[in-house]
């Protein structure tokens, strides 16, 4: 079956004989996509039009007994199987950081995230208990994505980390990303009004930081 580049990288970094626990999966093309690939996985959203939409393609594709639907919020009501995979991707940072909160640990062996936004202030609140093991940039359907694969283990990241990542600076396909922010930074700064002083010295460094990263 065909998935986007996107959910394709999700799906690369979910590690074999994991149970899959995707949290806003929408259509649930991913785990269909990870059962026919020998994953089991709970599909859950809290729309319950997604959720027809999930059954649907299961029964499209016959997978049935690999992957369950759940209307619900988060994780409340889930009760996560030993040795999961969680899959937070497509939410903002506020939401996942939330659902995260909520989420008994025990059994997750490792978190995947692709957020919308403010990928800093996710690095800083997961290093409180996980650590990266994977970073990947890519470029779908015109948009940059950062795909994170997380452990359990808290790390602490300096700033410049927690903006540009740990693993992403030492790839070079990260590059393109790398450019696409210096280019956003300095658009957004050569627009800002003199007198918001905060906001200028942070894009500043930003700014910096990206520079040395692609000299690099
Ligand atoms: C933009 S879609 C992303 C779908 C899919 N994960 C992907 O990456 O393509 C976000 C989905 O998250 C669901 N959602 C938003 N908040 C949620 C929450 N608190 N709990 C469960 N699902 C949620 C929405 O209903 C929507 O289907």
């Amino acid at each position: 079956m065909k998935i986007s580049k996107r959910l394709k990288t999700i799906a690369s970094l979910v590690p074999d004989n994991t149970y899959v626990v995707d949290v806003g999966c929408d259509h649930g093309l991913l785990d269909i996509y990870l059962s026919l690939n020998n994953h089991y996985c709970i599909a859950s959203d809290i729309s319950k039009k997604c959720i027809e939409k999930v059954k649907e393609n299961i029964k499209k594709y016959q997978v049935q007994d690999k992957v369950i639907p759940v209307c619900t919020d988060g994780i409340t009501n889930i009760e996560i199987p030993e040795n999961t995979c969680l899959i937070l991707s497509g939410l903002g940072t506020k939401t996942i950081i939330d659902i995260i909160n909520k989420c008994p640990l025990d059994n997750i062996n490792s978190i995947i995230i692709q957020s919308n936004n403010e990928l800093d202030i996710l690095r800083f609140k997961m290093m409180k208990k996980f650590h990266l093991e994977d970073e990947i940039s890519i470029y779908d359907k015109n948009i940059f994505y950062v795909v994170m694969k997380w452990a359990k283990g808290s790390i602490t990241y300096n700033d410049k980390e927690l903006y540009l990542g740990s693993i992403l600076p030492i790839k070079k396909e990260s590059k393109k990303y790398y450019q696409f922010l210096l280019e956003k930074n300095q658009n957004i700064l050569s627009k800002i009004p003199s007198n918001h002083l905060e906001k200028k010295q942070l894009l500043e460094k930003q700014i910096k930081w990206l520079e040395e990263t692609l000299k690099d």
